[in-house]
């Protein structure tokens, strides 16, 4: 379903984006992201123009999701490049309401998802899925989608997701698209902009640990405290490199294997100097 004709309309209000909705062909795709736009975010919008009639992408950075002391103030922010990019992709509405708006005065209700949230990142970042999923369920009542597009490289986002959409019978389906990785391996994250050349390049640690996992993985092992030792020591050996979390989990519900089959999820959490960078790969054992 190709669409270049029509041009952008970037709306920042709620009642114009209903507005704007009101207009756009069905199915409606859409695409939340906190901007800063890379080609991770951009094959999702793809992803979302080849499978639906519209598509609404959303910038917002949400402050309920970010801790005290974590980068809600400094996170990288260029909407008239957002903007560019969704045009030439085809998108027919950006939304990108203001924190006033979403939130305001008075704001009480919040969304939680038992047992997955305070999983892998959750226990570092207490409270940022509650944050994710309440601005999620928000949008998705704001715009109203058929379907959703979330990227595997926030593994436990989208189950998070998913989980939600269910429980709280959305009616939205939620998509999965790829981990989109730069050339060397890392994988593409607006946080990447904080990286020094030097940190950019310790940072493909993460994405080295993740295939040697796999290949000890492949090699026969199937002991996840092995594989989690040996990533970590790999880890250990990149100077500028302090490890969060590196875990070995059901991808279906992040429950800890206690040995490697079927299906597993290997996710790393990474600081590189003070930028904290997340990976992850699915392997089939
Ligand atoms: P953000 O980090 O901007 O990411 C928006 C979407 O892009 C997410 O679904 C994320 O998984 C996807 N994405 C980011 N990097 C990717 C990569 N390298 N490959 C594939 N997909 C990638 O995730 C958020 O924003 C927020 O938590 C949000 C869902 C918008 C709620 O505030």
């Amino acid at each position: 379903m190709d669409k270049t004709s029509t041009p952008l309309q970037p709306v920042q209000h709620i009642h114009e984006l209903r507005a704007a909705r009101a207009m756009l062909g069905e199915p409606l795709g859409f695409v939340p992201t906190m901007g800063y736009l890379h080609e991770g975010h951009l094959s999702l919008v793809r992803r979302a123009r080849q499978e639906c009639a519209s598509v609404v992408v959303s910038i917002f950075v949400n402050p309920t999701q970010f801790g005290p002391n974590e980068d809600f103030k400094k996170y990288p922010r260029d909407l008239a490049k957002d903007s560019s990019y969704l045009e030439r992709a085809g998108v027919d509405c950006l939304f990108y309401p203001v924190a006033e708006d979403v939130y305001p005065p008075g704001y009480r209700t919040y969304v939680e998802v038992h047992g997955l949230q305070d999983r892998l990142c959750g226990k570092s970042r207490p409270g940022h899925f509650r944050g994710v999923a309440t601005v999620v369920l928000k949008l998705f009542n704001i715009v109203q989608p058929d379907r959703a597009f979330f990227g595997a490289k926030d593994a436990q986002q989208v189950l998070i997701i998913e989980r939600m959409a269910k429980d709280l019978n959305l009616g939205v389906e939620v998509v999965t698209c790829p981990l989109i990785r730069e050339a060397d391996g890392l994988a593409l994250s607006s946080r990447n902009a904080y990286l020094s050349s030097e940190e950019r390049r310790a940072a493909l640690v993460l994405s080295k640990s993740l295939r040697a996992a796999e290949e000890m993985v492949r090699a026969g092992e199937r002991d996840p405290s092995k594989v989690v030792a040996a990533m970590r020591s790999m880890i250990k050996a990149e100077p500028t490199a302090r490890v969060d979390y590196i875990e070995a989990v059901d991808p279906l519900n992040l429950d800890p294997v206690a040995e490697l089959r079927g299906e597993v999820l290997v996710a790393l959490a990474v600081f590189i100097g003070s930028t904290r960078l997340i990976d992850n790969i699915r392997i089939r054992v």
